[in-house]
């Protein structure tokens, strides 16, 4: 797996998806009856697949995989679905089941979407080193311009087990663990796709135990502070309910803020996140609300659930 390109639900009302969406900072590709397909502004031809159905539910995250391991992966006995009709344009036709049951739909050939128009970098004035001169900084309220998907976090009833499942079948390599008590006894796993020398974020899948087995949150990257405080007033005032931030985390360093989409699906909008490559080691961490944030509100007792 070298990438994430999508995340799909199934969505009782598509016109408030659609609605929530472009406010969270999303585009709409092409709204068809039954199935809403959403974009960022950098990345694949879709970011977020909607299904109208009767209730909201997770269904499925599109990763992109090369021509070789999807081969392999079609013979495998958690294929689910082997050159399938396409649900939708762009879909994937095989798609494996996990030792949980979270489905992954492989993408070998992924359609990327024309990069959309969005403003340059702001310039920062540090402290001790400006980089924005003679330049207003302009900040306001409004849907902020989601590049990408990041990543997904998912609850799963053996960490350890999901750790060797998704190294063995996918080929992530773990950035950071987190155990509870003894050490061997691992929580919580941030793991990271293989890019060799190439710097890859600090997970694109992260993996809690917990259960029912069942997503915690999908994340979208912008561009900076700006984006995520002043994208997270403007869902603040149209009247969404913010689930934790703004703040910053530890392991993987991302600020973040996390909302809740109208049937509470979480999703997280963050920037500035750390990118390993091979030299990176592994870091073993113990159980703390000190390894989910160094700074921001108070953690919500709710938030795990
Ligand atoms: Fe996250």
């Amino acid at each position: 797996m070298t990438d994430i390109a999508y995340v799909r639900y199934q969505q009782p009302d598509l016109d408030l998806a659609e609605r929530f969406l472009h406010d969270f900072g999303m585009t709409t590709v092409s709204r068809v009856p039954g199935t809403l397909r959403m974009r960022t502004a950098h990345g694949y031809a879709q970011a977020y697949v909607a299904h109208q159905g009767p209730v909201s539910c997770f269904l499925s995250t599109g990763i992109v995989v090369d021509a070789a391991q999807w081969r392999d992966a079609a013979s495998w006995p958690e294929a689910v679905r082997v050159d399938a009709e396409p649900r939708f344009p762009g879909d994937a036709t095989l798609t494996v089941r996990d030792p949980d049951g979270y489905e992954y739909d492989l993408l070998a050939t992924p359609e990327h979407a024309p990069p959309l128009p969005i403003a340059p970098p702001a310039g920062f004035n540090f402290g001790t080193y400006k980089t924005r001169c003679n330049a207003m900084r302009i900040a306001a309220p409004r849907p902020p311009a989601v590049l990408r998907l990041g990543h997904v976090a998912l609850k799963v009833a053996d960490v350890a087990r999901s750790v060797e499942w998704y190294r063995r079948r996918f080929g992530l390599v773990v950035s950071d663990l987190i155990h509870d008590g003894d050490e061997c006894n691992i929580v919580t796993a941030f793991l990271r796709c293989d890019l060799g020398g190439d710097f890859a974020d600090h997970h694109v899948i992260a993996l809690a135990q917990a259960s029912p087995a069942a997503i915690h949150h999908a994340s979208f990257e912008v561009q900076d502070l700006d984006e995520v405080a002043a994208g997270g007033q403007w869902l603040e005032r149209c009247g969404y309910e913010r689930l934790w931030g703004v703040g910053r985390h530890l392991l993987g360093g991302q600020i973040f803020d996390y909302w809740r989409d109208p049937w509470g699906n979480n999703l997280e909008h963050y920037t500035d996140g750390d990118v390993f490559n091979n030299e990176a080691q592994p870091g073993l961490h113990a159980q703390s609300a000190d390894t989910l944030y160094q700074w921001g509100p108070p953690l919500p007792a709710h938030f795990g659930d």
